[in-house]
């Protein structure tokens, strides 16, 4: 069991946090404050806070809140009084009336709750939905891997939770007091993920006035995420390599070596062990980070979760927006159960926000879904692609795969423009292969369609 006194509370908003604080001055647990929410949310996200308790918020500090609580681990809130929430799971809402002794209490029980989660073998899969066989084998490997330090690496499409598993995996985990510090390898240019990575020296560089510690070093006794891993560009993989199998690194600029205790889960939607076969990521490195591989279904191949996780993402806008919860038609649900979801979980949820803001009326109907998603079931695309294939009454084995290969590259093609050479990128294939299949399927511009 957790040891209280080393629970640490940060307490924001305003003047309600000096009361919040004066109530919680004489208990035994360890106090952090910030005067507001922009202060609290500078501190560096690797503090292991048993809770955070928070007051009158605007609408603007909810949304610097969770994304606070994400970058620390996501400890249990404590929102004392009305206001703004931020959208996040382990809320619990308190009266503004408490007293001392019932915030002390709350403080200490959700604490203890969230860092006694794993410890008795049950597996917190907090805010993930779903019960399909897909995503029970995932469940399954992340929670026998939770316990260990072993190298993740989780594949997947994009929009399939990725990220959300990479996030249990920590919170299951013997490091769920420390920090789990996610970057992003493709979303920051090549020159300046080193420093992010492995931090710099003072004048390592045009621009570097000071010293400032990396990603890395941030995570000591925790968990480094990063995603985008099959972005990263082969100079740095070389780096990367060397700071998994020697636990050291340097900073850029730097000459002393430094050394850390971190577990590495990394993550991709591309085809990595394409990217070794065709030399563009090293096979060293492909291997020090598939230990233990992940995979995450795309939401097509788990249907029987999209009722579940439409009716949570209803639930989840209604809390939020204090609206009444939408039901959906069952026409409107068999549509969307037989529909292709290429943008997984996050279509799904960006779809049903829509509903939520768009549809009149306490029901989602057929007609309210876009059109694409009936049309794609009739088989009558625009480029008579379907990508749905009922099997109950036999199909063309080859003819459908054929048609789903079009689609695909269609789709590619549509996204980049049709510049051939990113749609190949996009569908991890060779250029050459994919002029070769453009040609024999006869594509051309005029046949694509802004539809799917
Ligand atoms: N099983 C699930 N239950 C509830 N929400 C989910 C589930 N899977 C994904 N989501 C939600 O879908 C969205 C996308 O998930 P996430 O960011 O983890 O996907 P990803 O695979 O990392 O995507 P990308 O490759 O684009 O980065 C998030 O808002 C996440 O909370
Ligand atoms: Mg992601």
């Amino acid at each position: 069991m957790a040891d209280t006194r080393m629970i640490k509370v940060l307490i924001s908003g305003g003047l309600e946090s000096s009361l919040l604080m004066g109530m919680l001055s004489n208990c035994d647990l360890k106090i952090e404050s910030a005067p507001d929410m922009t202060a609290a949310t500078e501190v560096p996200g690797d503090s292991g806070y048993g809770a955070v308790v928070a007051s009158h918020l605007s609408e603007g500090d909810a949304s610097a809140l969770s994304g606070f609580l994400k970058r620390c681990g996501e400890p249990p809130l404590i929102l004392v009084g009305k206001g703004p929430a931020p959208d996040y799971a382990d809320t619990l809402h308190l009266d503004e009336g408490i007293s001392a002794d019932e915030l002390v209490d709350a403080c200490r029980s959700m604490a203890l709750a969230a860092s006694g989660a794993g410890a008795d073998g049950v597996f917190d899969s907090r805010g993930l939905v779903g019960q399909s066989e897909g995503i029970r084998r995932v469940l399954n490997v992340a929670n026998k891997v939770a316990s260990t330090d072993s190298t993740v690496l989780i594949t997947g499409e994009s929009g399939t939770g990725k990220e959300l598993i990479a996030r249990a995996i920590h919170r299951n985990s013997p490091r769920r007091n420390a920090p789990l510090v996610v970057i992003n390898c493709g979303a920051i240019p090549g020159e300046l993920l080193e420093s992010e990575l492995f931090g710099h020296e003072k004048g390592a560089f045009t621009g570097a006035h000071r010293a400032r510690p990396g990603r890395f070093e941030l995570a000591d006794g925790g968990t480094i995420f990063l995603d985008e891993i099959g972005d990263m560009s082969p100079d740095l993989q070389v780096k990367l390599l060397r700071a998994i199998q020697e636990k050291c690194f340097e900073r850029v600029g730097a000459t002393r070596s430094i050394h850390v205790d971190i577990r590495i889960i990394s993550a991709t939607n591309k085809d990595l062990a394409l990217a070794v076969e065709q030399k563009r990521f090293r096979e060293d490195l492909y291997y020090r980070l598939n230990v233990i591989p992940v995979i995450m279904p795309p939401l097509r191949e788990r249907r029987s979760d999209i009722p579940l996780l439409a009716e949570h993402f209803m639930e989840k806008l209604a809390r939020r927006t204090g609206m009444e919860k939408k039901q959906f038609s069952p026409e409107a649900m068999t549509t969307m159960t037989a529909y292709d979801w290429p943008g997984n979980v996050r279509e799904l949820e960006n779809l049903v926000e829509r509903f939520s803001v768009l549809v009149d009326g306490n029901t989602v109907e057929k007609e309210d879904l876009p059109d694409h998603f009936s049309s794609e079931l009739a088989g009558d695309t625009a480029q008579g692609v379907p990508l749905y294939c009922d099997v109950r009454h036999g199909v063309n084995f080859q003819e459908s795969v054929e048609q789903h290969q079009k689609s695909l590259i269609l789709q590619a093609l549509n996204e980049s423009n049709w510049v051939k050479a990113k749609a190949a990128e996009l569908l991890n294939m060779k250029r050459t292969t994919l002029v070769e299949k453009i040609k024999k399927m006869k594509l051309e511009e005029s046949s694509t369609s802004s539809a799917v």
